[in-house]
């Protein structure tokens, strides 16, 4: 939760807080099959599907492709159910499979007290769809110029058949979305912008290599249904290399879906402005941070397992530690040190204490998790060698290296 948390708020920081064209929102999760039907995902938010004519479960027909080597990118339903039969593909029960077929991946329920074709209700499949229902609101409330932006983080659920990989592909995700929007003629410049954002925010903000991250365009058969042009961010997941994040350039699709549209006072003109879509998966990028900061190595002789990662993301940036648990002085002193850090409002609920085990066990632990410092109250900081009163020990997760450090100086270096 907590390396969940400081990503999104070095998204947030950097895509909204930093910025003065971007409007953060919270919209509905629930909404009702007509926005769902303007969007175009009743109709067209689909996975191709084949059943097993005996158990009748059911299996994504690309994902059958992937598995015998054949890559199912660009291929219509047609093709693909041709290959299938043409291969003589069985199920993974060994049974003959149907016909391919498009399964829509949404939530369906009733909204209000009547079960009837008018309270057809979905949960989002994508955050998008309540920044568009809202844009007029943001629009009369803030008069902005565009270009423009909103901003939501919030939970997505789709009916995925295959939910597989840990947090890669799951039924209630979370993401992280802009809607941008610009007059028609800048799309290009703005998309460009935003991909290359995109990337500062993984390398830069979260410390993710860069030569894990590639840029791949999506072919037009691939397309989402609503986009013109998309490029995707994929990285080297220990699963091999997925899609991370996209990007997508909207167009007025769903501005003009929706009925909506803006008037400009400079040209005096009304029209419908175009829109490009940066948006991030929040397990995806916590499974990115998590699995390229996972590290083996031998410290002191001995193999340790422990998380590199930035002290941007890790859940704490120092733990505090007395050297003893079982001497008052060690500990009052410690406890003294941490509350001074977590005053800090750059620090605040990112120091922990621990005095539970031998101090081994303490690095150990703090390893394992990424906290990035460690710092140890011992004899020498209450003044047993005078030289190094006040003084305390601060080790480096990476190497291992201790260096005593005044306390005095201890927030600013840890803040650095
Ligand atoms: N509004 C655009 C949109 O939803 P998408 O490519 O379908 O585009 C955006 O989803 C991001 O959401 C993906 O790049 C991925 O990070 C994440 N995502 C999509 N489906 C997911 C799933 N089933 N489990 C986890 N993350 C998912």
């Amino acid at each position: 939760m907590a390396l969940k948390k400081n990503i999104e708020n070095l998204w947030w920081k950097r895509f909204v807080l930093d910025r003065e064209d971007m409007y953060g929102i919270d919209a509905a999760i629930l909404m009702n099959q007509e926005v769902w039907k303007s969007s175009g995902h009743v109709a067209g938010f689909a996975d191709p599907l084949v059943e097993d004519m005996k158990t009748k479960k059911r299996y994504r027909a690309d994902h059958l492709l992937e598995e015998i080597g054949i890559d199912p990118k660009g291929m219509t339903l047609a093709e693909m159910d041709a290959l299938i039969k043409e291969k003589g593909i069985k199920s993974p029960d060994g049974n003959a499979l149907g016909d391919v077929r498009q399964f829509n991946m949404m939530f369906k329920t009733h909204v209000g007290a009547s079960e009837d074709e008018t309270s057809i209700s979905y949960l989002r499949p994508e955050t998008a769809q309540g920044m568009f229902v809202n844009f007029k609101n943001v629009v009369d409330s803030f008069h902005p110029k565009l270009p423009f932006g909103m901003a939501q983080i919030g939970k997505a659920f789709r009916n995925e058949i295959a939910p597989r990989d840990f947090i890669f592909r799951v039924r209630e995700l979370e993401q992280m979305e802009i809607e941008y929007f610009v007059k028609p003629d800048d799309w290009r410049g703005v998309f460009d912008a935003f991909q290359k954002e995109q990337v500062e925010f993984l390398t830069d903000d979260l410390g993710l290599p860069a030569t894990f991250i590639h840029q791949v365009e999506i072919a037009d058969a691939d397309r989402a249904h609503y986009s013109k042009h998309s490029v995707d961010t994929e990285f080297d997941f220990p699963i091999g290399q997925k899609e991370l994040l996209g990007l997508a350039y909207r167009t007025d699709y769903d501005l003009k879906a929706h009925g909506l549209d803006y008037f400009d006072e400079e040209s005096k003109s009304r029209f419908v402005p175009h829109c490009i879509e940066p948006t991030f998966g929040v397990g995806r990028t916590l499974l990115a941070v998590l699995s390229s900061a996972y590290t083996e190595d031998e410290l002191g002789g001995e193999k340790r397992v422990y998380l590199k990662l930035s002290p941007k993301v890790a859940p704490y940036i120092a733990a505090v530690f007395p050297l003893l648990k079982n001497k008052p002085e060690l500990v009052d002193k410690a406890r003294e040190v941490f509350n001074m850090l977590r005053k800090d409002s750059a620090l605040s609920g990112r120091i922990a204490f621990d005095d539970n085990g031998n101090i081994g066990k303490r690095y150990r632990r703090q390893d394992e998790i990424g906290t990035p410092f460690c710092i140890t109250v011992d004899f020498d900081t209450l003044g047993e060698n005078p030289e190094n009163k006040d003084t305390v020990t601060l080790r480096n997760r990476d190497t291992g290296e201790q260096e005593r450090v005044n306390i005095k100086n201890l927030v600013e270096l840890l803040k650095k």
